[in-house]
């Protein structure tokens, strides 16, 4: 049986930086996945150009039931820190938009740098690996279908429950569980959302238009595009409320932000009267959506035969458009899990389980959430920067 200081389970993007982290500090370090490649969700992350990391990172773009956990990892190893590396690394990057980095090139630069800085700091790495069984006496005993292994440190950095079929499971959740540490309940997060009824008849024909919005959900707001799909609401406005989003809570939309959608109306009546109602909504909205309003909220009148009030009721709905999801779209379209193992049972400082010695939980698999835009990497990042400095 062989001995390693510390054993990581899970060659993501979490998993590779602790690895890289405890290796730099002369740690012996195994590095295991059940999968066949390293860093699968950074190769597709990002439509393949992979948003490593935001410039405005802080910790209140993150959810958890403790929003303060976060502060102290991001705050030991920052965005700054992650961008140094990539660009010791030669990796060509760009500002996108909302402070979101990308690589210029394929996302494969990223995982292949940090299979770089694995390797340099003498990590192994067993690919295509089952773990079977954990128990822990003086140490961590790992059995595997290739052979068993003992560490003084163990680190579960499994990631969530997000797209199964890419291999996420729900293992460091059940290793945790296992050892006694309590779990906030996982949901998909950063997911389109469904809808049923009117609101789905009317919304499918609307496939595939898209538009600024301003989405509330809770206590998230955001201001981003919105893309109508067939089964109700996706784009990154959408995704992002979806995290804020709980069972039998409306969502509100703006369809014309930053616009005073009655006084528009009002003054296009009194400037236009005989436009038609659909032509006017068109020079405000995408034409199908325009046509759609018209033909639901508006007689069918030229403007000057409108009365002023469904024109004040148009411009209320357009300003505030209140819409009860039927669901999301689950865990096989959730770009991440929200909950996951609670925090109150792990150090903010080193990731570590307070009451299991050596145990540590990093990355997706704790109950910590970014904001879609490259939140979700550097929280992977930071966490495991900071169990790599302490396992
Ligand atoms: P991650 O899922 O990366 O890694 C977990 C590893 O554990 C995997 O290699 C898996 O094979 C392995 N594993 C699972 N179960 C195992 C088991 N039982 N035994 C052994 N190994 C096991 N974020 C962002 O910031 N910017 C972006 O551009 C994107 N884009 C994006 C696109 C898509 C389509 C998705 C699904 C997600 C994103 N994300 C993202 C989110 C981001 O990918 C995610 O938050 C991180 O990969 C989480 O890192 P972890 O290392 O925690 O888990």
């Amino acid at each position: 049986m062989t001995h390693f200081d510390v054993v990581v389970l899970g060659a993501g993007a979490a998993g590779m930086y602790c690895a890289m982290r405890a290796g730099q500090r002369g740690r012996r370090v195994l590095l295991i996945d059940h999968a066949e490649e390293a860093g699968k969700k950074i190769l597709i992350s990002g439509g393949g150009r992979c948003n490593f990391t935001n410039t405005g990172c802080v910790p209140e773009r993150f959810l958890s039931a403790n929003p303060h956990f976060a502060r102290s990892a991001l705050s030991r190893h920052t965005q700054h820190d992650f961008i140094a590396l990539v660009q010791k690394h030669r990796i060509a990057f760009h500002e996108k938009t909302l402070g979101q980095l990308f690589c210029d090139g394929p996302a494969r630069q990223v995982v292949a740098m940090l299979l770089a800085e694995c390797g340099a700091a003498g990590v192994e790495l067993r690919l295509g690996t089952r773990v079977t069984g954990i128990t822990r006496a003086d140490r961590f005993n790992i059995s595997t279908d290739r052979g068993g292994v003992t560490a003084e440190s163990l680190v579960l950095a499994t990631g969530g429950l997000s797209i199964p079929k890419m291999g996420a499971t729900g293992f460091a959740h059940d290793v945790a569980r296992r050892f006694g540490l309590p779990l906030v309940a996982p949901r998909p997060g950063l997911v389109p959302l469904m809808f049923a009824g009117e609101d789905l008849e009317l919304m499918r024909p609307l496939a595939g238009v898209a538009l600024p919005t301003v989405a509330r959900c809770g206590r998230g707001t955001f201001a981003e595009a919105m893309l109508f799909t067939h089964r109700g609401l996706s784009g990154p406005a959408i995704l992002q409320a979806s995290s804020y989003w709980r069972e039998g809570e409306p969502i509100l939309l703006d369809l014309l932000p930053g616009r005073d959608a009655t006084a528009e109306l009002l003054a296009a009546k009194r400037a236009r009267p005989k436009a038609e109602s659909r032509t006017i909504l068109s020079e405000m909205l995408p034409q199908r959506l325009a046509q759609v309003m018209a033909e639901t909220q508006l007689p069918p009148r030229i403007m000057g035969e409108v009365g002023d009030a469904p024109l004040k009721a148009l411009g209320t709905l357009l300003k505030g458009w209140q819409l009860m999801p039927a669901g999301t779209e689950g865990y096989a379209k959730a770009e991440v899990t929200l909950g996951g193992v609670a925090t109150d049972a792990l150090s903010q400082q080193t990731m570590a389980a307070k009451a299991v010695p050596g145990l540590f939980v990093i990355g997706e698999a704790v109950d910590v959430t970014g904001w879609l835009g490259g939140y979700n990497f550097q929280w992977a990042w930071s966490s495991g920067w900071a169990a790599g400095e302490a396992a």
